[in-house]
């Protein structure tokens, strides 16, 4: 099969200026473009915005503009936007443009003339922020729990799309389809919806009220309602119903939303392509929100982050790694300065940046920048056996839609090849060839991370590839270990990819307090300390507490032996972050109950008041050996 791929981001409304709830949106799906062209996909990637309605109306009333200028100049402002945060897109659409207003009025008639839209009257709560009829079951407290606001009744005269009618094929296609609305638990949730009737959905504006829509073809004195004019820019943007790209991308088409605007995209979309007698889409790939103060952030609850302001501090590509590090896809996450900080220092400056530090210097020191590709040796074992399969795990987490794993998987590899440098340790070996085989091998596995960051860290990926003297690679480049070129040379100069940054939290932390004095506690004998029996042990999974939000039951592997231990660490570790990792366990702790769940032990970890971290061995030992 032909390897092409077509990936959306939903098109942002014009009443507000970009933030960064638009910003990871468009992130993750520039992350999945990106990654898809590396991987030999012909790819196109559409983005845009969404510009008529009730809504931006209002707006641009309220900044004293006509509606067109005032689109004119917030659209140009998330294309700025984008271009900040390196954003790959290959078309940009306008629901202002006439391609796509031709498009709209070209579908409206052929529903109209099939017969699957009518005219009749409608009563019910309109939120003006979501720019839809609400159900009584969706509001929170009689207000709409996105915009926090009482909807307004309204009676109008509409016209209908008999959207009722598709409503047993769409359940059936989603039940047949377990893949096509991901994350699984949002497949339910419009299954839920569907297992109840819908209604017809009303799809025009009587101009009198709002003038600012694409005209029905058929009656002038009615508008197209914003939501059936904007979901067809997925296909006006590709040139339906002729266009090359039409044909060419709308069978492979991938939607990436947040989750507010899933019933829009999840059932009256496919049922509207339906209609037209257009093939659906594949996939409708579901994003979380990102928290600001518990609450999405959003401009009508003033809580909004500025992700470029983020960007000038420490570059777009740290913004993007973190939102995409941070927050599995599909779930909501809480995000902060200070966590990006954290992050950037520990991932990027620490764990990649020093590494490249080390081995150029090392390279150009010891071997006048010069590589020699060598047979590996049992000493290379671990590298070559990771480097082998890399590119295939990342490949497979990313089609799963755990972008978030897929990086941690990248960045494990960057912690083995620290720990291989220092095992290996290229400043005591004598023998030059071995010396070669060990530098050429930590070469050749920052050439395999800079390929598979990039979808990441597209500019940083493109300098770490040049302080190393590379071009562009792909993925298939580094699908193993040893691609680099034999004789290949480093440049004698270049830059530090990731300087690191100080937090006004770092700074505070390092400050005397006088805390450790209260702390200190009595000595001890060593008999006293031998009577602990720690152990090394691995984690193998781990679940939320069902009983207390501060508590994660994990399962461990003591070398053979298997235990269960409870600990408080749900507010510092999400499950994923500990599965694999390896800790210390106190393990001759008597066994206590903890909220109902045994406990077998206890894992030491450090903590400074404010952040909480698990000890783990600086390598890689066997679970079950003893700490003494
Ligand atoms: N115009 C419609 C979409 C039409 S698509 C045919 C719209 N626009 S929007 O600008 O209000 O929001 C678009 C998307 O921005 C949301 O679905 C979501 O993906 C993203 N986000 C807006 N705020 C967000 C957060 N706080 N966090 C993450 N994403 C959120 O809806």
């Amino acid at each position: 099969m032909e390897k092409t791929f077509y990936v959306t981001t939903p098109i942002y409304y014009v009443n507000a200026e970009p933030h960064i709830g638009h910003a990871y949106t468009t992130i993750n799906a520039d992350f999945l473009a990106r990654w898809k062209r590396l991987d030999g996909y012909d790819t196109f990637f559409l983005t845009g915005t969404d510009e008529h309605g009730e809504k931006i109306a209002q707006a641009a009333a309220r900044a004293g503009m006509e509606p067109q200028q005032f689109v004119d100049e917030v659209s140009a402002k998330f294309k700025k936007a984008w271009e900040i945060l390196h954003i790959s897109y290959d078309d940009f659409i306008r629901t202002t443009e006439p391609r796509h207003k031709k498009v709209v009025q070209q579908y409206l008639q052929e529903i109209y003339d099939r017969g699957d839209i009518y005219y009749g009257e409608y009563e019910g709560l309109y939120c003006v922020g979501c720019e839809r009829f609400l159900t009584e079951k969706e509001l929170v407290d009689g207000k709409c729990p996105d915009h926090g606001v009482e909807p307004e009744l309204r009676r109008e005269g509409n016209y209908f799309f008999k959207m009722e009618k598709y409503r047993t094929w769409l359940r059936d296609h989603i039940s047949k389809n377990p893949g096509f609305i991901r994350p699984e638990r949002y497949s339910n949730e419009v299954l839920s919806i569907l297992s109840e009737p819908i209604g017809d959905l009303s799809i025009s504006r009587p101009k009198s009220r709002v003038s600012w829509g694409i005209e029905l073809p058929w009656d002038p004195n009615h508008v197209t309602y914003v939501w059936f004019d904007a979901l067809l820019n997925y296909v006006s943007a590709l040139g339906y119903p002729e266009g090359e790209r039409y044909r060419k991308y709308w069978p492979v088409a991938q939607h990436m939303i947040g989750k507010d605007i899933l019933k829009t995209h999840a059932i009256f979309w496919p049922t509207m392509l339906k209609a037209g007698v257009v093939e659906i889409y594949k996939h409708l790939n579901v994003g979380g929100h990102l928290l600001a103060d518990g609450r999405k952030m959003s401009k009508s609850l003033g809580n909004v982050i500025n992700p470029f302001e983020w960007s000038e501090r420490y570059g777009p590509d740290a913004v993007r790694y973190y939102l995409l590090k941070e927050t599995p896809y599909g779930v909501d996450g809480v995000v902060s300065e200070q966590g990006l900080v954290e992050r950037y220092n520990a991932d990027l400056a620490n764990d990649l940046g020093n590494l490249l530090q080390r081995v150029r210097t090392m390279v150009i020191k010891y071997r006048g920048g010069l590589l020699h590709r060598r047979q590996p040796g049992p000493g290379e074992e671990k590298v070559v056996r990771a480097s082998g399969s890399l590119a295939a795990r990342v490949r497979n987490l990313i089609d799963e839609l755990k972008f978030n794993q897929a990086l941690e998987e990248v960045l494990q590899f960057v912690r083995l090849l620290n720990r291989y440098v220092n095992e290996r340790a290229p400043w005591k070996i004598k023998d030059e060839e071995d010396l070669d085989r060990v530098l050429y091998t930590a070469v050749d596995g920052l050439r395999t991370v800079s390929v598979l960051l990039e979808p990441a860290m597209p500019v940083k990926m493109a300098e770490l590839r040049s302080a190393l003297g590379l071009e562009k690679l792909s993925v298939a480049d580094v699908e193993d270990w040893g691609g680099l070129p034999d004789g290949h040379r480093l440049p004698e100069e270049a830059p530090i990819l990731f300087p690191k940054v100080e937090s006004k939290k770092t700074e505070q932390k390092s400050a005397p307090t006088g805390k450790a004095d209260k702390d200190r506690v009595a000595t001890i004998e060593y008999d006293d300390f031998a009577k602990l029996d720690l152990r090394v042990a691995r984690v193998v999974s781990v679940e939320k507490h069902p009983n207390a939000d501060r508590l994660l039951v994990l399962r461990l592997d003591v070398g053979g032996e298997e235990r269960t231990v409870v600990g408080g660490l749900a507010e510092h570790y999400r499950p994923d972050e500990l599965e694999g990792k390896l800790v210390v366990l106190l393990a001759n702790l008597k066994p206590r109950k903890l909220r109902g769940i045994v406990s077998q032990g206890m894992l030491l970890a450090a903590s400074d008041g404010n952040t909480l971290a698990l000890l783990t061995p600086d390598d890689s030992v066997e679970p079950g050996a003893k700490i003494s």
